[in-house]
């Protein structure tokens, strides 16, 4: 390569995350953790890519605590990201969608002062047809130092102090992101001052910068939903998705959060897992799901909501708390809100 090509070649992640350092020194101590999620990322790549031929499609034969039949994968992604995230001595706390514990206490030795929270493998029921599956990920900062307690504290009293750290907003998270195993393998990453996009470059098995400060078209013309649902949607969701069909707004919809979402902040437009009567709190989670990808949406200059609230300002009850989740263009988002304003 010449030194002009080398010059072009497009910044790595570890070179991103140092110049991060220089511009916002706030977020220093934040890199060891992305570092962790990268790799973890990899090896997650690797081990969807080689499904079939390792033997690793199918279920587990295990159910996780909300009573989801885990798949192999869901199991052994959960331990890779964990361990990941364990080797960086930063992190105290974790939560998954797959740990059978509210909240998981990082031994002593390990133990840092950032709380994960995190879908190790989302759509991952999609994962044996080879459809685009992904990790989503959310760090926040401990408020006061959990995991040191008095001494006496008991195991189960630091676990329920841990799990308070862990009940935050969303608006209080410092970094946020997914990876999405697809056609390639995306990093999408923000630490709070806008959102930027890593593909995977096998060549080098570097993340590189493909998608520097991602902004989400305002106005766009695909809405993501799944309308098998839609006789158990409110009137006004209803008039919603009625008034884009006549605008000519396109359906896409594949049934992988990290996925839809993806689509959606690069192509614009409005994704959708709304309540319904069956479920009035839609299906996916706020913790690992719905705020990490509110954060990002927000950062990217779109709008994520429940119809009725600001997705990042709801502060959790549990866990594995679900919520409506409608996040896209703001103009697009925009117009949902404003029908549901009319309609009081
Ligand atoms: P997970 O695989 O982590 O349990 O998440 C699945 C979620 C999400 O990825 C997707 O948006 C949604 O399930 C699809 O649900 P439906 O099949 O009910 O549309
Ligand atoms: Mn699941
Ligand atoms: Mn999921
Ligand atoms: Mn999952």
């Amino acid at each position: 390569l010449g030194v002009r090509a080398v010059l072009s070649l497009p910044m790595t992640l570890g070179q991103w995350i140092l110049q991060q350092e220089r511009q916002h020194p706030e977020t220093a101590d934040l890199a060891p953790l992305i570092t962790a999620t990268a790799t973890a990322g990899k090896q997650i790549a690797s081990l969807v890519a080689r499904a079939g031929v390792s033997n690793l499609t199918g279920t587990q034969g295990s159910t996780n605590v909300q009573g989801e039949e885990q798949k192999k994968l869901d199991v052994l992604t959960n331990e890779v990201l964990k361990n990941a995230l364990r080797s960086t001595g930063k992190l105290g706390v974790l939560a998954s969608e797959e740990e059978d514990e509210p909240v998981s206490l990082m031994e002593e030795a390990y133990a840092g002062d950032f709380i994960a929270a995190f879908d190790p493998l989302d759509g991952s029921s999609n994962l044996d047809a080879a459809i685009a599956t992904g990790t989503i990920f959310g760090v926040m900062r401990s408020g006061e130092q959990c995991l040191t307690g008095p001494d006496d504290a008991s195991i189960n009293q630091r676990q329920m102090q841990c799990m308070v750290q862990t009940l935050q907003p969303g608006a209080n998270l410092v970094a946020a992101g997914y990876i999405l195993y697809s056609s390639s393998v995306i990093f999408m990453l923000s630490i709070g001052h806008g959102v930027q996009g890593f593909s995977l470059d096998p060549a080098i098995g570097e993340f590189v910068l493909t998608h520097p400060n991602v902004r989400i078209p305002t106005r766009g013309k695909i809405y993501s939903f799944n309308e098998a649902n839609s006789d158990n949607w409110d009137p006004v969701l209803q008039d919603y998705i009625r008034s884009m069909k006549k605008r000519g707004y396109s359906s896409r919809y594949i049934g992988s959060l990290v996925g839809d979402v993806h689509r959606t902040l690069i192509y614009g437009g409005v994704f959708g897992y709304p309540a319904d009567k069956k479920n009035p709190n839609g299906k996916l989670r706020l913790l690992y799901e719905c705020a990490p990808m509110a954060f990002l949406m927000e950062q990217a200059g779109g709008i994520a909501t429940t119809g009725k609230q600001r997705i990042l300002d709801i502060v959790p009850q549990g866990v594995h708390q679900r919520e409506p989740l409608i996040c896209g263009s703001s103009a697009d988002v925009q117009d949902l809100l404003t029908m549901y304003e009319r309609s009081v």
